[in-house]
């Protein structure tokens, strides 16, 4: 059988960093409390102008290099991002003509926080099924939609983006192994934002009702992220016969540091287990799993052939995980 194996992975985050003191300027707020409520210190934000398509090439531009690929070898792009730079043409069209893809085609898909799990398993399809290069690309410019007026939201979220290679390997032991995706729509109501869409099209009112901005119920989010976020990292350990020990390194969804502590303790990983840099990002949406995997492999913290388990929670809501054998693998 054929699987998406990542052999190679960058992510990218804009220069200006936001930290909780600079916070505490814009709304009643302050770092002690940002830091033992959600364990953030500090998020990056991009700069005037700089749109997602922007940090996406950065990643890419670098995952080419650090490959070897030629960018007109790409079969497609798909991008998991809630904030494209405009609602159409999509990130993906834009980042395949910044970098001279010609031969790609691609997508945008919306999955939140979740995102990056849900293009990951469609990129590996599309490996499954015959492309040989599929670049996998998770990004948000969460400063894009933040009201620096709301304590409850824009303490959490920064700016960044992370790409992946996908490639065929035929060794059965290395690639993506299995995953476990879930919708449950009747969250809608919890996390999103308003307007801009076709139910709330722009007017001088939904801006005015600050409607273009992230609206959360914090409590049911977090509730929920970690129930669910607990539950379906033990199921896929579960489902293929492996326990927590077998797993070189867990990389949560970070939004919150006690969601990924419920999560990690109830799934039963280690804390050196565990992938920890919400300190660095904040949430950072579509774009956590890929950077945390960056981070780990730069690291090196995870060497080929270890078992990588990615798990998120997010707006819809989505929540999932995926189980991986990190490393090339016998290219098939
Ligand atoms: N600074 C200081 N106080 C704040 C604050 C801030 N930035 N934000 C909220 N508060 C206040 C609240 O107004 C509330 O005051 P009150 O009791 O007088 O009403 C108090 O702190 C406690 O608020 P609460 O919402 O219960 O805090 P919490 O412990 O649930 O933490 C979040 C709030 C948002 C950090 C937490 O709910 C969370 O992380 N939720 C999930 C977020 C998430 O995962 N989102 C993305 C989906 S992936």
């Amino acid at each position: 059988m054929i699987r998406a194996a990542i052999t190679g992975v960058t992510s990218y985050v804009p220069k200006k960093v936001m930290t909780n003191f600079d916070l505490e300027k814009l709304v009643d707020t302050n770092d002690e409390w940002i830091v033992s409520r959600t364990g953030i210190r500090e998020r990056h934000i991009a700069a005037e102008g700089e749109a997602s398509s922007d940090m996406s090439v950065q990643a890419v531009e670098k995952l080419l290099k650090e490959t070897g690929t030629k960018a007109e070898d790409i079969d497609a792009i798909i991008v998991a991002t809630v904030t494209p730079d405009m609602l159409f043409p999509s990130t993906a069209a834009l980042i395949q003509n910044k970098i001279g893809a010609t031969k790609a085609w691609g997508y945008d898909l919306s999955g939140a926080c979740s995102g990056f799990l849900f293009a990951l398993k469609s990129g590996s399809s599309l490996v499954q099924t015959g492309h040989k290069k599929v670049i996998v690309v998770g990004v948000d410019t969460m400063s894009s939609i933040l009201d620096y007026t709301d304590r409850n939201t824009c303490i959490l979220f920064g700016d960044g983006a992370g790409a992946v290679l996908l490639e065929p390997t035929e060794d059965e032991n290395y690639g993506i192994i299995d995953e476990l995706l879930f919708v449950d729509g009747s969250g809608a109501d919890a996390l999103n934002m308003k307007a801009g869409g076709s139910r709330k099209p722009a007017t001088h009112e939904t801006v005015d009702a600050r409607e273009h901005f992230i609206y959360q119920d914090g409590r049911s989010v977090f509730k929920r992220a970690s129930m669910d976020m607990a539950q379906v990292s033990a199921d896929i350990l579960e489902k293929n016969g492996f326990t927590a020990e077998d797993v070189g390194i867990f990389i949560p969804h970070q939004a919150n540091k006690r969601i990924i502590d419920v999560a990690a303790r109830k799934a039963g990983f280690k804390d050196e287990q565990v992938l920890l840099n919400i300190d660095k990002y904040g949430n950072t949406t579509a774009a956590t799993l890929p950077l945390g995997l960056d981070e780990v492999v730069r690291e090196k913290r995870i060497k080929d052939g270890d078992l990588v388990l990615f798990a998120a929670f997010g707006a819809g809501y989505t929540w999932g995980s995926i189980l991986l054998r990190y490393g090339p693998g016998k290219k098939g």
